[in-house]
């Protein structure tokens, strides 16, 4: 693979990151993943905005123009001839040559890290037409899950919990509510209607949440943004997550219980292909 290390492309040996880089050792940093379909990047705007949006809060330099990060995304999907993937985007803070709890200086070079992720049959993949099994688990992230930084180990673990259990993935709950998936945002259907969790910093503002949710309203399907229990998800016709790795991924059984018939609901599956078509 070529990769893109602050302004190099080189082949993945070749990269070097100082061990001092705060990204390392204090996961200060933030990332994208944008997904490509057909050679194409989807909805790179949304992904840019939420960059800055997210670099904005931490108080963190632009290491480039948005006009460059399309430019250098462009090129690694050519580079590495990416028909369907991803595309990986972490920037940190960089480091000034120490570990220090104190940011470094403003001036300080941000470090920024661009890699593919070759992905074939990533659209019609074989998940997507079973469905996902998820388990609920207590979220015990910080309180800013609206900015997307580089701290994944409890949603790792949380993964690792659902595997265990004989499942593909957990839904963290708070306060008796559903947040989130681990790395993705959370829906269920009852009766017709799309209920998911309305934005706040508790949860990532997924730029695929929000395409679908367009999608859906021009399709005349009713969404509801409100807070739902797991309780409610157990008992509703279908269910779904949304992210750009994995675009619309049913849900057909949760801690145990099966959705409906226990495959993708039609609901579901009609999001799925509308997303397609529209993306591809
Ligand atoms: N994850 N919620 C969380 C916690 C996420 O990590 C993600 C994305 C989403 C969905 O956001 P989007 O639709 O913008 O991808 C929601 C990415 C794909 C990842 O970590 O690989």
């Amino acid at each position: 693979r070529t990769v893109y290390v602050n302004g190099d492309y080189l082949p993945e040996g070749d990269a070097k990151i100082s061990i001092f880089d705060r990204g390392f050792l204090m996961a200060d940093g933030v990332y994208e993943v944008t997904s490509v379909l057909g050679g194409k990047l989807i909805d790179f705007e949304g992904h840019a905005v939420r960059l800055k949006r997210s670099l904005d809060e931490l108080e963190m330099a632009e290491p480039c123009s948005k006009e460059e990060l399309l430019e250098i995304h462009r090129k690694l999907v050519a580079l590495n001839e990416i028909e369907e993937g991803l595309v990986y985007l972490q920037v940190t803070r960089g480091s000034d040559g120490d570990r220090d709890f104190v940011f470094p200086s403003a001036d300080t070079k941000p470090t920024i890290v661009l890699f593919t992720q070759n992905k074939p049959g990533l659209a019609d993949s074989p998940a997507a037409k079973k469905g996902a099994k998820i388990i609920s688990i207590e979220d015990i992230r910080w309180g800013r899950r609206d900015i997307k930084t580089v701290q994944l180990l409890y949603p790792s673990m949380g993964k690792m919990m659902a595997k265990k259990a004989g499942a593909d993935d957990a839904w963290m709950i708070e306060d008796g509510h559903v947040t989130e998936g681990t790395s993705n945002n959370a829906y269920f259907v009852k009766n017709g209607v799309i209920v998911t969790r309305p934005l706040s910093n508790d949860i990532l503002h997924g730029i695929t949440r929000k395409a679908v949710l367009r999608m859906a309203e021009e399709a005349q399907m009713k969404i509801e943004e409100r807070l739902f229990t797991i309780e409610e998800a157990k008992e509703a016709d279908e269910a779904f997550t949304t992210s750009a790795s994995a675009f619309v991924m049913p849900v057909v059984e949760i801690d145990g219980v099966a959705l409906g018939d226990g495959t993708p609901g039609p609901i579901t599956k009609r999001l799925r292909e509308i997303y397609l078509e529209e993306s591809m």
